[in-house]
């Protein structure tokens, strides 16, 4: 483990540690096994790739529930900033009508992915659509969605690890790091 890492050009300084993350996963595991107990059917999960897929990976290895995955791609995000944009690049290969729907993010920082998909997802008519993210940023995205389960609400800094990336780089890093400025 490095107390600081460098991404093109930029310097990241260590801010969660992987003790942490793994502390916080089991947390949101339990809670959301609890919350979906008297569901009779599988739960589907929802992951918005890319940042999601460690995130993922982890959650549903210690959920208590049966589930079924799926996964989309909204966007690609390029440098420190959100786009501001949704494009589809992956679509939902299953349909989701009358099934419980918890969608899985990485992070909510303008919340925009988010608002989008879920106007979309409400079309196919689930019967229920949850949020869990493991990381927010309350200061960017002002609450403008309802996020059902959070792990960690943090400052908005820009981040990377455990999934998050700078340009396709530093997803791979066990613990997560902000930039340092
Ligand atoms: P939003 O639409 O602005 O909420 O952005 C959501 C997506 O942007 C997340 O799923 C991430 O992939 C990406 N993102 C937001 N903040 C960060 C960050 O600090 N580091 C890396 N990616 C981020």
């Amino acid at each position: 483990m490095n107390n600081r890492v460098y991404y093109d050009g930029k310097a990241f300084e260590l801010f969660i540690s992987e003790e942490k993350i793994s502390d916080t996963v089991d947390r949101l595991a339990q809670d959301i096994s609890k919350h979906y107990a008297h569901i009779n059917e599988p739960l589907v999960l929802i992951s918005i790739l890319d940042g999601s897929f460690i995130f993922m990976a982890d959650l549903i290895r210690s959920l208590d529930l049966e589930v079924s995955i799926q996964f989309v791609k909204l966007k690609s995000y390029q440098g420190t900033t959100s786009r501001g944009e949704v494009a589809h690049i992956l679509k939902l290969q299953e349909d989701i009508k009358g099934k419980y729907v918890l969608v899985i993010e990485d992070i909510v920082d303008t919340g925009l992915t988010l608002e989008v998909f879920i106007e979309e997802l409400r079309k196919k008519e689930p019967a229920e659509i949850k949020v869990c993210s493991l990381l927010s940023k309350p200061e960017v995205h002002n609450n403008i969605i309802d996020l059902d389960f959070v792990g960690m609400e943090i400052p908005p800094d820009f981040i990377i690890g455990y999934g998050l990336d700078l340009n396709g780089l530093g997803r791979q890093l066990p613990e997560i790091y902000r930039l340092v400025v």
